[in-house]
């Protein structure tokens, strides 16, 4: 099946150039095509054409795109899509001022999804998914990270992330899926952690890697939750398993996490909005992304990450709504593209390689995703705009006209 996409004002994409990440100042680099079309294939990229060549093509079906902006579809690579339950009066006690690592100690936050979660049967985790999802997709998004996270015991955690696996099945979106376990220590083993350690490593991680569950482990190092030794113990266990690494870290304190994160070669570091002057250095050889949530320092109202002193550093760096019901109840991409533009001084080429080619490296599919080049896969987001650089300046709207994956329009406004 051969479909060409014609006559869009732009088509907006990085180039690989041997290697499928942006770091440091490459990451305002940007191509910018003029009157081209895409071609495409059985759901992946043949061919980018002068429109005027393309034109003469014979192909199975045409898609007229004039006057609109072609990205590579957006990736949303840090999300908590799946949990039940509101937290709206933790949101308003928040605003009065209780602070919500208070909330946390008292039992709170994430706990409070978590009874919501084990309240909830799967079916119900799943039609609770699917508006939330379909939300994704309207914006843009062609590849969704969720981390489980809100079972913390093993049929909980399992639940979730059977929810996820049924979610991935029945939208057409990848789904990435992150095993979160060490989320934070759930009530019942408030005073016995080496326990739920212990739970996580000898029977969560080995059920979830036999089963195929999960592509990533991911953990949450701070001080409402797992140390940096705990952490390492559960990446051990994890990376043997051969699940890959992810992890939250430097978002309140400082505790020794991005040591760990690194020295196991974790996919990506997340959060980091008080990452030590001291630490910054250490991306520059790394292939660990750094990625940055700043809908979280807006929605609790405190630091960004040290975005242009990461990007000075060269560090390879992305952008992530982290949607969930606690830290960041935001669920619009472009919005959280606009907040890095306004808040973190980002410029709009940069954030649109984070969210595209540097989001795919921060779930190891850079190879097949994250730009608009022969042989990747044929996702696009299409924005209703004549030049990209619309797009950050247009806070908080939803600018898409037609979502694509694997050259299907899933999505059209
Ligand atoms: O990324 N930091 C820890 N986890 C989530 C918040 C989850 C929650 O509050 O429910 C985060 O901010
Ligand atoms: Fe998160």
């Amino acid at each position: 099946m051969k479909k060409l996409f014609l006559d869009s004002s732009q088509i907006v994409t990085s180039s690989a150039k041997n290697k499928n990440y942006k770091r440091g100042k490459e990451l305002s680099d940007l191509e910018i095509l003029e009157e081209h079309a895409i071609l495409c294939e059985n759901g992946i990229i043949k061919d980018i054409i002068p429109n005027q060549s393309a034109n003469k093509l014979i192909v199975d079906e045409k898609v007229d795109l004039k006057g609109k902006v072609v990205l590579p579809g957006l990736i949303d690579c840090h999300t908590h899509t799946a949990f039940a339950g509101s937290r709206a009066n933790e949101f308003r006690e928040k605003i009065s001022g209780i602070s919500y690592e208070e909330i946390a100690k008292r039992g709170g936050g994430i706990n409070t999804t978590v009874t919501a979660v084990r309240n909830s049967s799967l079916t119900e985790l799943v039609d609770l998914m699917k508006p939330r999802i379909k939300e994704f997709i309207s914006q843009g998004v062609t590849t969704l990270e969720i981390k489980s996270g809100y079972g913390l015991d093993f049929e909980n955690e399992i639940k979730l992330l059977h929810a996820v696996k049924i979610i991935n099945e029945i939208f057409p979106i990848d789904i990435v899926s992150t095993f979160l376990g060490a989320h934070t220590f759930p009530n019942e083993y408030k005073n016995d952690h080496a326990a739920y350690v212990d739970l996580i490593i000898q029977k969560m991680i080995p059920h979830i890697a036999k089963n195929n569950l999960a592509a990533f482990c991911d953990g949450f190092c701070e001080a409402t939750a797992f140390t940096a030794s705990e952490i390492d113990i559960i990446f051990s266990s994890a990376s043997n398993a051969g699940l890959k690494l992810k992890l939250h870290t430097e978002q309140f304190n400082n505790i020794g996490g991005l040591d760990v994160a690194l020295k196991y070669k974790s996919s990506s570091v997340d959060h980091l909005e008080v990452l030590s002057e001291m630490d910054l250095k250490k991306f520059s050889g790394s292939e660990t992304v750094a990625v940055l949530l700043p809908g979280v320092s807006f929605f609790l109202d405190y630091q960004f990450a040290p975005a242009r002193k990461l990007i000075e550093n060269d560090a390879i760096v992305s952008l992530a709504t982290d949607y969930n019901p606690g830290s960041s109840h935001i669920l619009n991409l472009q919005l959280i593209m606009s907040l890095a533009a306004i808040k973190m001084k980002m410029k709009i080429e940069e954030v649109i390689n984070t969210v595209t080619i540097n989001a795919a490296k921060s779930l190891n599919l850079e190879k097949n995703i994250g730009s608009i080049e022969i042989g990747k896969q044929a996702d696009f987001a299409v924005f209703n705009i004549p030049d990209y650089s619309e797009i950050i300046y247009n806070v908080g709207r939803n600018l898409i006209s037609h979502t694509i994956k694997y050259g299907e329009i899933i999505f059209r406004k």
